[in-house]
C-alpha cells in the first residue's frame, strides 16, 4: 500500500517565526499518526528555523521552488544545493508559478532533474484552467505535462516522486474537484501515463496527490478513493486544527498495522 503523503504548501503566509509556532503547535497533533507523511512548505526564509524546530520530528520539510542551476547569476533564486539539509521535499512547477513567474515544462523539467540530483523528493504540479476543463481536453493536457515533467528521467528516478494533480479552477477558489473526478484524473490520466511510460511496477508504487480547495471536510471524501495517495493543501494547512484533523481522518483511512 503507497503510504499518504498530506503536504501544506504555505505559499507567500507565515514569518519564520510564525512558521515556528505553528510547527510547534501541530507537531504534537500529527507526529502521533506515522501511517502518514506529513510535510509542511513554508517560504523559503522560514525554512532553517522551521528545519531546527524539527531536528527531531517526524515531520518532513519542503521548500515551494528551487532553481535548476547549481549556482549563478540568477538574482532572487535558491538553487536545489542550497536547499540540501533544509528541506526533503521541493514542490516544482506550481500553478501560481506557472501562471505568474513563466515557468513552463521545460523548466519543470530541469528543476526536476537538479531536485532529485540533490537528494530532494519533488512534488510536480500538474492540472489543467477552466477553459481547458470545459472544453474537455483535461485528459491529453495533464497526461502532456506529466509526459514534459518526466522527460529524461529513468524508473528509479520517476518511481520516487511525487505528483499532484491541481485543477487550477479548483485552487483556491472553495470548488473542489468531486473525488470521483479527481480520483478519475489521478489514476487513469496520471498513473496511465506514468503506467505508459515506466509499466506497472513504477505507476503502482509512485504516490499522487490532489490538491485544490481541500479542507478538513472534504479530505475524507478524497483520500478513501483508490488512486488518490495524498494532498497537497493551500489555505487549510495554514491553520493548525485544520491541518491536524486532516492528518487525523486520512490516519484513519490508513490504520497502523
Ligand atoms: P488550496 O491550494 O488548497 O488553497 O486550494 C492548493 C495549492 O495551491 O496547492
Amino acid at each position: 500500500m503507497r503510504k499518504p503523503i498530506l503536504a501544506g504548501n504555505w505559499k507567500m503566509n507565515k514569518t519564520p517565526a510564525e512558521a515556528v509556532e505553528f510547527v510547534r503547535a501541530v507537531s504534537p497533533l500529527v507526529t502521533c499518526y506515522p501511517q502518514v507523511e506529513t510535510v509542511v512548505c513554508p517560504p523559503f526564509v522560514a525554512l532553517p528555523a522551521v528545519a531546527e524546530a524539527l531536528r527531531d520530528i517526524p515531520i518532513a520539510v519542503g521548500a515551494q521552488n528551487c532553481h535548476w542551476a547549481e549556482s549563478g547569476a540568477y538574482t532572487g533564486e535558491v538553487s536545489a544545493a542550497m536547499l540540501e539539509g533544509l528541506a526533503q521535499y521541493v514542490i516544482i512547477g506550481h500553478s501560481e508559478r506557472r501562471q505568474y513567474f513563466a515557468e513552463t515544462d521545460e523548466s519543470v523539467n530541469k528543476k526536476l532533474k537538479a531536485a532529485l540530483a540533490h537528494g530532494l523528493v519533488p512534488i510536480v504540479c500538474v492540472g489543467e484552467d477552466l477553459a481547458q476543463n470545459e472544453a474537455g481536453v483535461t485528459d491529453a493536457f495533464v497526461s502532456g505535462q506529466v509526459r514534459a515533467a518526466f522527460a529524461g528521467l529513468s524508473a528509479e528516478q520517476a518511481v520516487g516522486v511525487v505528483i499532484a494533480y491541481e485543477p487550477i479552477w479548483a485552487i483556491g477558489t472553495g470548488r473542489n474537484a468531486t473525488p470521483e473526478v479527481a480520483n478519475r484524473v489521478c489514476g487513469h490520466v496520471v498513473r496511465g501515463t506514468i503506467r505508459q511510460l515506466y509499466g506497472d511496477a513504477v505507476a503502482d508504487a509512485i504516490r499522487i496527490q490532489y490538491g485544490g480547495s481541500t479542507n478538513d471536510k472534504n479530505i475524507g471524501e478524497l483520500m478513501a478513493m483508490t488512486d488518490i495517495d495524498g494532498a497537497l493543501i493551500g489555505g487549510a494547512s495554514l491553520k493548525v486544527d485544520v491541518f491536524a484533523t486532516m492528518v487525523r481522518v486520512t490516519a484513519g483511512l490508513y490504520p497502523q498495522d
